[in-house]
């Protein structure tokens, strides 16, 4: 009751207070916990950064051993698991079946699944954070009809994923040092970034009081689309349809400026960031160094550059602050490691995971927490009456 205000995507309204990450939108800064993105991307390694989200500081020598340690005892996903992945259709979206395995975990954890108990709550972030990397190298491996790969405990976090989606169970797999420090920073820079549409989604999902694991594939659901985590598998196609069809990159930005069937610039603009988003920058010089030290041809890096010199200094795209996004070229990192373009949501979904664990957990201990509701403004018919269908 009382007034409604109507703000249509939440431009101006913020759902929450969070301690978690902070955005500076016009000068474009992000800071994890107050350590500004560059320092950790370049420093730190995933789970460190994954525990700095979820608790609050960054791990000593012991704490870091002890996190990594528990998180390497259940990486194994249960046996039964493995039939769920053959029931889908091989070439179904890896992000429609992580959603769905991620849910399902639920019912192999039962006793993990109650919000107000810390010790549940405790094991299921150790769970999640833990099997989500198997279950995606599951995923990739299944659609491409190659044997699905154990963890192997001998090997650290990023390097043990890598193995499981890259390996073959007959071969020993060194996996290049490149590969590794190139997905850690990837990871790291996808971490967290505070309200966006999957971190609300899980948030109001968990709101409810829903179990993490709903709430979690929730957010899945929300980071597939386009628009959102969708948006640098989009890019990739967008520079392969550049590439190979006889346009030029300025054809195609005449295009998105006249919004010819709704064409956008993927991998630019964001809701926040009004200036360059400085996940953007690191990714930019990632994917150079990357490009580079494989060996890779990189004609759709040079496509991505043009585009982008392009664009800056085009009136359309000043005038309305698009800059590129984090997703403009993470996509070409990913593929230059050997990644099918259909798994690149779900890399950003595993970088999410410790920002979607965290915003859960502040939300469910946060005493201001109350249901998810929004109002609505009513723009249907005032009241009519029944009348019999003969008579309409
Ligand atoms: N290409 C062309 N025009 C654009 C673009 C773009 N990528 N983004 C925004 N615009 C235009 C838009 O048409 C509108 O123009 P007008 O005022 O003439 O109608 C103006 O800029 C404002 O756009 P908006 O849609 O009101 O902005 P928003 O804050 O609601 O949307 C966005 C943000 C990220 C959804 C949007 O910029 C977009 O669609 N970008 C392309 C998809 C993308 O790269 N998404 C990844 C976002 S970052 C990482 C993540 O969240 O996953």
């Amino acid at each position: 009751t009382g007034l409604v205000t109507l703000d249509s995507g939440f431009v101006n309204t913020a759902s929450c207070e969070s301690k978690i990450t902070y955005i500076d939108g016009a000068e474009g800064i992000l800071r994890y916990r107050g350590y500004p993105i560059d320092e950790l991307a370049n420093n730190s390694r995933f789970l460190e950064v994954a525990y700095l989200l979820i608790y609050g500081d960054l791990p000593d020598m012991d704490t870091y051993a002890a996190v990594v340690r528990r998180i390497k005892r259940h990486r194994l996903l249960h046996e039964d698991f493995k039939a769920f992945f053959t029931a889908f259709p091989s070439n179904g979206h890896p992000m429609a079946i992580l959603q769905a395995g991620i849910s399902g975990l639920a019912t192999y954890y039962q006793h993990t699944l109650d919000p107000k108990d810390p010790y549940q709550i405790e094991l299921s972030t150790v769970l999640l954070m833990a099997k989500v990397p198997t279950m995606i190298s599951y995923i990739s491996r299944r659609a491409q009809g190659l044997p699905l790969m154990y963890p192997d405990s001998s090997l650290q976090y990023i390097e043990d994923f890598i193995r499981m989606t890259f390996g073959m169970p007959y071969a020993n797999h060194d996996v290049d040092p490149i590969l590794t420090d190139a997905l850690n920073k990837l990871l790291i820079l996808h971490a967290d970034h505070e309200q966006n549409c999957s971190t609300s989604t899980v948030r109001m999902v968990g709101s409810s009081e829903a179990n993490i694991y709903a709430s979690v594939a929730a957010g899945v659901g929300a980071l597939s689309g386009p628009l959102h985590g969708g948006a640098n598998e989009a890019v990739l196609r967008m520079l392969s349809k550049i590439q190979e069809s006889d346009m030029t990159v300025q054809d195609f930005v005449n295009k998105v400026k006249n919004k010819e069937d709704g064409v956008r610039l993927m991998g630019f603009g964001h809701r926040v960031y009004k200036s360059y988003d400085p996940r953007a920058s690191i990714a930019k010089q990632s994917a150079h160094d990357v490009l580079e030290k494989l060996g890779k041809s990189n004609e759709q890096l040079d496509i991505a550059m043009e585009l982008e010199e392009i664009a800056l200094k085009d009136d359309y795209f000043i005038e309305r602050n698009l800059y590129p996004n984090v997703d403009f070229y993470t996509g070409l990192i990913y593929k230059a490691m050997g990644f099918p373009e259909e798994m690149f949501t779900p890399l950003f979904a595993l970088g999410r995971l410790p920002g979607w664990i965290a915003q859960y957990r502040e939300m469910i201990t946060d005493p201001a927490t109350k249901i998810g509701r929004p109002r609505q403004v009513y723009t249907g018919e005032t009241e009519r009456h029944w009348i019999p269908r003969s008579e309409r």
